[in-house]
């Protein structure tokens, strides 16, 4: 059998065909699939408006340039999940300020944060980066009325959960990044994630003031849009309004984006078999102390276990072709954040945590032979 990842892309010849019309096309950078892509992926999450960028962690960035995050500002988010999540406060001088996970969900503990926000007499705290770990969504109604009572704005980081949504207190279903709960949120295109352009990212809104602000900033924050100018000086004008950046996407990006978005629903329901499949094998088995499980509105993009011996049995499954992967290492504990103040044991569920997870090879191409192979061979070990 070939080696097994944790996670891969799926690249069809429709992906190809829209990617090599687009590289004999007159544009290369931003052209007109953006929009295109922009308009479908807004529409797949239900948000007003979308603004696509050159990766998830430029996406990060530009949210916290578009909130005005600046040096004394602080900023809650989770220590499990990728780096980016945490650095977009640092970017702009902003102080990150982590919050333990709830053990059962792995995602940020609403109610740990509810008691730093209480603790913060100076209203230092801005805002709040939820992270819909693995692909299973934050509780957002929960952190929209937290964000309101405190007066602080939401990114929700939805890059682990195009699709997933959770059902609000009146039953009604709320997607990752509709914006009903959020202010911004952002998700990538990395090829381990649902949706794979190489590289790529998206921004999601409802709000049209943070909207115009995102593209302006995407370009190095020049406009040549009449309205906005202070001067016009003939056709060939335009103005440099704020410091911003080039985190534009290319249209062959935007392309191969679109193709795959068609496929995301198709790729969600075997994520969602794999899910099943997996939580079937293992409910009975004891040393496997925890697992993601069947939960409504999850996204996998992650299938995590738990288990004592993690390292051994990372170890046992690499020797036999199957690449488990450990996400994440909690990023108070990373030698930069320790430079910031954080120590071991800050955390303690985090840690926890971090000493017994395993991700488990989760993408819509893996075969049930494949998977029926994974599970075996965890089943053999000890
Ligand atoms: C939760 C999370 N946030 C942000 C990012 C950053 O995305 P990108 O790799 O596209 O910059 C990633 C991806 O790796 C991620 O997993």
């Amino acid at each position: 059998m070939k080696p097994i990842p944790y996670g891969r892309q799926n690249i069809t010849e429709e992906d190809i065909k829209a990617v090599v019309e687009t590289l004999k096309s007159d544009f290369l950078t931003q052209g007109p699939k953006i929009a295109e892509f922009e308009n479908a992926f807004a529409s797949y999450v239900g948000s007003n408006y979308a603004v696509a960028v050159a990766n998830g962690t430029a996406a990060l960035h530009l949210c916290t340039l578009a909130l005005g995050v600046s040096a004394g500002d602080k900023v809650i988010t989770t220590p499990i999940t990728f780096a980016a999540s945490a650095n977009c406060v640092r970017y702009c001088d902003g102080e990150v300020v982590f919050a333990d996970i709830d053990s059962e969900t792995y995602l940020i503990d609403l109610n740990r944060v509810r008691q730093i926000l209480r603790e913060d007499t100076e209203r230092k705290i801005k805002g709040i980066i939820p992270v819909d770990f693995a692909g299973r969504p934050v509780d957002m109604e929960v952190c929209r009325n937290l964000a309101d009572e405190f007066g602080i704005w939401i990114i929700e980081d939805a890059c682990h959960a195009p699709g997933g949504f959770l059902r609000n207190s009146q039953g009604k279903k709320v997607v990752c990044g509709n914006g009903i709960y959020s202010d911004l949120a952002i998700f990538s295109f990395h090829p381990v994630k649902h949706i794979a352009a190489g590289e790529g990212g998206m921004i999601t809104t409802n709000n049209k003031k943070l909207y115009d602000k995102l593209i302006l900033l995407r370009t190095h924050g020049i406009t040549k849009s009449p309205d906005l100018l202070h001067e016009n000086h003939g056709g060939w004008y335009y103005e440099m309004q704020e410091l911003g950046f080039n985190y534009r996407l290319t249209d062959f990006q935007a392309a191969l984006g679109t193709s795959q978005l068609k496929r995301a629903d198709e790729g969600l329901i075997r994520r969602r078999q794999i899910a099943a499949r997996y939580f079937s094998a293992f409910k009975n088995v004891p040393f496997i102390r925890r697992q993601s499980g069947v939960v409504e509105g999850h996204a996998y993009h992650l299938y995590i276990i738990e288990v004592d011996n993690r390292k051994e049995l990372y170890e046992h499954l690499k020797q036999k072709g199957i690449f488990a992967q450990v996400h994440y290492i909690p990023l108070h504990m990373m030698p930069y954040y320790r430079g910031l103040g954080w120590k071991k044991g800050d955390l303690p569920s985090a840690e926890r945590y971090y000493d017994v997870c395993l991700s488990l090879p989760m993408y819509p191409t893996l075969s049930d032979k494949e998977q029926d192979y994974v599970i075996d061979t965890i089943l053999k070990f000890q």
